[in-house]
């Protein structure tokens, strides 16, 4: 008998990736194709749910011409994406708008008053952030009362090309927690945080575990891709879940901190802590009785990006020409709220900030303000999620910013971490999808599946900058509200 391979898909912003594994995690290939978002309005982030359809059938045809043999014993598919998207469908499964995104701020005003009421943060463990998917739809009602009418069931993005996959209307616990919809706790849609929406349980998929069954692939898709036998479907995870297993975060005191576009602090729990006030997200991870609580800081090499687009240079020349060692802190405080914040302020309004400028500044001394201001960011996410009794020893340091030896030695030092480099190959939400459906599919144990990657290095805190990084961090602290003011004059 051939062996069962296993599919992990992550469908990204910019784009859905997919890994072909063996049994025991070996990568066969993988395959990509783009997704772009549209932002017609200020603040806005929309993207069309046929783009992911079209992704997916892009990367499967990619995979069936580079690995027919192995795609055709395709076993299992675990799907990770963006959370907080609103797919919204009528009682025919046609989409009725362009899903609105996880970076879309539209609905902050919604946001704020769901947040204010009284059973809300108790309920889903959160505050209702504005990019979340429950006041997206008080804004569709107020804005779009047809449509609000008209809308049957509401999926998350991933969970809409489940339905494209299987015929079937589900999700899995750990993207549903950022609806603002569901009782993190009891893992269980709330009828009372739906009701608060004018929403109606019928409207919800069905829930699942992220590392159970969710569905079996249609037999006309098989036949189009040149499978042969069943596929089993997985819960799957939203992509911070999935990326956590992919790392194999699951034990208390174990995580990851993230250098993407968006900067996430994420460690893993065993229990369901939630303290809403310090802006920590509190979620389900996708394996069942454990949680994850995570620090989102929305810009982290994205402000390095904005940076490098202002200074005509690329990112990568800004970063290469700072030393490997960290040296600082800089004169210039970077306060990295490009595109508002959510960990600890929860201030979509909020705008970020040079100070301490002096006439002979650099783009090098730019450079480093900017990124020991996303690490002051990051200290802020730590801080928070020890209010919350998580504890990290030591954290895995994933994304595209590691590639930086100053950023990652200004990071350990900030953070008062150790950090671990992964050691190339795959450790990142598709594998974590592909995990899934490995798990799902019964070929074996969690405990064997979630490994931890191999660890190439560790970048030590610098005990002799430990000091001077206290300092930065608490002039850091003290520019915030300065920052939060202005914000308020301009949006008042
Ligand atoms: C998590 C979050 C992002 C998105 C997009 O709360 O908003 O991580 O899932 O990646």
């Amino acid at each position: 008998m051939t062996e069962a391979v296993y599919l992990g898909v992550d469908l990204g912003t910019s784009g859905l990736r997919s890994l072909l594994v063996r049994e025991n995690g070996n990568v066969i290939g993988s395959a990509e194709a783009a997704c772009s978002a549209r932002h017609p309005q200020f603040g806005w982030s929309e993207q069309d749910p046929a783009q992911w359809l079209a992704a997916f059938d892009a990367v499967m045809q990619k995979l069936r011409a580079a690995h027919p043999k192995e795609l055709a014993a395709l076993g299992g598919i675990g799907l990770s994406g963006h959370m907080h998207g609103a797919t919204l469908l009528d009682s025919a499964d046609t989409v009725l708008r362009p899903c609105i995104l996880w970076n879309d701020t539209r609905a902050s005003q919604q946001a704020a008053m769901l947040d204010a009421m009284p059973d809300m943060r108790a309920i889903t463990g959160n505050i209702v952030f504005p990019g979340f998917t429950a006041p997206k739809l008080m804004w569709v009602e107020a804005h779009e009362p047809e449509i609000f009418a008209k809308t049957a069931k509401v999926l998350l993005p991933k969970d809409y090309l489940r339905l494209w996959l299987t015929g079937e209307h589900v999700s899995d616990m750990s993207d549903s927690a950022g609806t603002s919809w569901m009782d993190v706790g009891a893992r269980a849609w709330s009828d009372k945080a739906l009701e608060l929406t004018h929403m109606r349980a019928e409207q919800m998929p069905r829930l699942v575990e992220g590392s159970a069954a969710g569905g079996m692939l249609r037999a006309e898709l098989r036949g189009n891709w040149g499978i042969s036998g069943p596929v089993v479907v997985a819960g799957g995870a939203g992509d911070n879940a999935a990326a956590a297993c992919g790392a194999g975060c699951f034990a208390e005191g174990s995580g990851f901190v993230s250098l993407g576009t968006s900067g996430v602090l994420l460690a893993a729990r065993d229990q369901f802590a939630p303290d809403a006030a310090t802006a920590v997200h509190t979620f389900c991870h996708a394996v069942p009785a454990r949680w994850y609580q995570m620090g989102v800081i929305l810009a982290a090499t994205d402000c390095l990006n904005w940076l490098a687009r202002n200074l005509g240079r690329s990112a990568g020349d800004l970063a290469t020409a700072l030393p490997d060692a960290a040296n600082g802190p800089g004169n210039v405080m970077f306060l990295p709220y490009l595109s508002g914040e959510r960990t600890p302020h929860n201030n979509a309004q909020l705008r970020g900030a040079l100070v301490g400028l002096d006439v002979a500044d650099t783009p090098e001394q730019l450079t480093q303000a900017v990124m020991e201001g996303v690490c002051y960011a990051l200290r802020d996410s730590l801080e928070a999620l020890f209010v919350t009794g998580a504890r990290l020893n030591q954290v895995l340091a994933v994304g595209g910013g590691t590639r930086s030896r100053f950023w990652l030695e200004t990071l350990a030092s900030t953070l008062g971490l150790p950090l671990s480099l992964p050691a190339g190959g795959e450790f990142g939400a598709a594998l974590g999808a592909a995990r899934l459906a490995i798990a799902a599919s019964g070929a074996a144990g969690l405990d064997e599946i979630m490994q931890t990657p191999p660890i190439a290095e560790t970048i030590d805190p610098r005990a002799d900058l430990a000091e001077r990084y206290a300092a930065g961090y608490a002039r850091y602290r003290a520019l915030y509200p300065a920052l939060s003011d202005d914000s308020a004059l301009r949006a008042g």
